[in-house]
């Protein structure tokens, strides 16, 4: 650990078995309380003023909204919890049947979270048909030309050839694909998209790229370049806690021991860069003093992604990885989340979807509000910090 991380960590609490069941209980409470509104429709993207507006299936964000509903199924078995899962599974259904906003990369942000989970807590097959659904419109924006899944946009067009960071969560729903079906195209192509992703978004510094394109002829790697971060050579906050989780999924499905290796050190990056308080900026090139908005999404994935690794680090690395994430957590709780049903209808307060700056190609939008993958992490690490959680991804 360096000197930096030593003194960022020291004296910090983590978070208490007491404190994470009573956050989780607040938690469940407000998802049920939001099911009257959000069992047809679901939540959009990020609140405004603190609550979050009704939107139909449509955006790449919806199944972390399902993804709550299961995940405060899973904490008190409630049924009205898994009614509403069942109804929102169908909606993922006809979504993909009918090819509404499908044409991305997002399959596994989407069916993950909603319809692997319902197939796995409660046997729904209206789930599975849509997941494997979901996996096969997935493996259609494959890129054999370079070995990638193309994010956004149409296919085979030199300013659309790239991948970006966040695609490592999208990949877990093909290898689920390929253990329910038995077939293993799906499994192959994740394995190669991992393998072209992690030798070309990890910096020499351990920083990572946001997106990175290929070259459309020769598949050779050719640039990196930001959307969301502030410019090309920083780290977007939400795009190095995608590299944690996603070298610890890549590990995970591979147990490939270099991806236990550049998941140290594209943790190691993020910690350095953190303000005293755990909870990043929106990109780690702004610290205290900066005046900028955090990204309290980012501190909630980033534990998720170390408390995934510690499953498989040895007995000394699981246990630092872990208080870490109880440190971060317990910030998360007593500094960023919603207290009081009155003052938002979400969970987790200050995070950032997409700020403009000069240099970034994003659309501003969520500054400094809820967003909606930011309450299903910080669940998510919730569940996982008080029980021995089977993941959806
Ligand atoms: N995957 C898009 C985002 O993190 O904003």
């Amino acid at each position: 650990m360096s000197e930096k991380i030593e003194t960022l960590l020291k004296g910090k609490p983590e978070l208490s078995e007491e404190r994470c069941r009573e956050a989780m209980d607040f938690a469940v409470k407000q998802v049920k309380e939001n099911l009257k509104e959000f069992t047809n429709d679901f939540k959009k993207a990020y609140s405004e003023d603190g609550f979050y507006k009704p939107t139909p299936n449509v955006n790449w964000t919806t199944g972390f909204w399902t993804g709550q509903i299961w995940l405060a199924y899973e904490w008190n078995k409630d049924e009205p919890l898994k009614e509403a899962g069942l109804i929102q599974a169908k909606s993922f259904l006809d979504r993909i049947e009918n090819k509404v906003e499908v044409d991305h990369h997002d399959m596994g942000f989407l069916y993950s979270t909603s319809c692997v989970a319902a197939y796995k807590l409660v046997g729904d097959e209206t789930g599975k048909e849509a997941a494997i659904k979901a996996a096969d419109q997935l493996i259609t924006r494959f890129q054999p030309v370079g070995e990638f899944i193309q994010a956004w946009g149409p296919m085979n067009q030199p300013e659309n050839y790239r991948f970006i960071i966040d695609c490592l969560l999208n990949l877990p729903l093909l290898y689920w694909a390929t253990d329910e079906t038995g077939d293993r195209k799906y499994r192959d192509i994740a394995e190669k998209h991992i393998h072209t992703a992690i030798s070309n978004v990890i910096r020499e510094d351990y920083s990572t790229w946001h997106t990175f394109f290929m070259n459309m002829e020769t598949g050779a790697p050719d640039h990196g370049s930001t959307c969301q971060g502030y410019r090309d050579g920083s780290a977007w906050a939400r795009g190095q806690a995608w590299g944690i989780y996603g070298c610890a999924m890549a590990y995970r499905y591979t147990k490939r021991p270099e991806y236990m290796e550049d998941f140290k050190h594209v943790t190691g990056y993020f910690l350095e860069h953190l303000p005293s308080d755990l909870v990043p900026y929106w990109d780690l090139e702004f610290g205290e003093g900066s005046g900028e908005p955090r990204d309290s999404s980012s501190a909630s994935i980033a534990a998720c992604g170390m408390l995934e690794m510690a499953k498989y680090l040895d007995k000394e690395d699981a246990a630092y990885y872990t208080s870490i994430a109880g440190k971060i957590m317990e910030s998360v709780v007593e500094n960023y989340s919603v207290k009081d049903l009155k003052e938002s209808n979400g969970l987790v307060l200050h995070s950032t979807y997409s700020k403009k700056s000069p240099y970034n190609t994003c659309t501003p939008e969520g500054v400094d509000e809820c967003n909606i993958w930011g309450d299903y992490f910080y669940m998510e690490a919730l569940t996982r910090l008080s029980t021995d959680w089977n993941p959806y991804w």
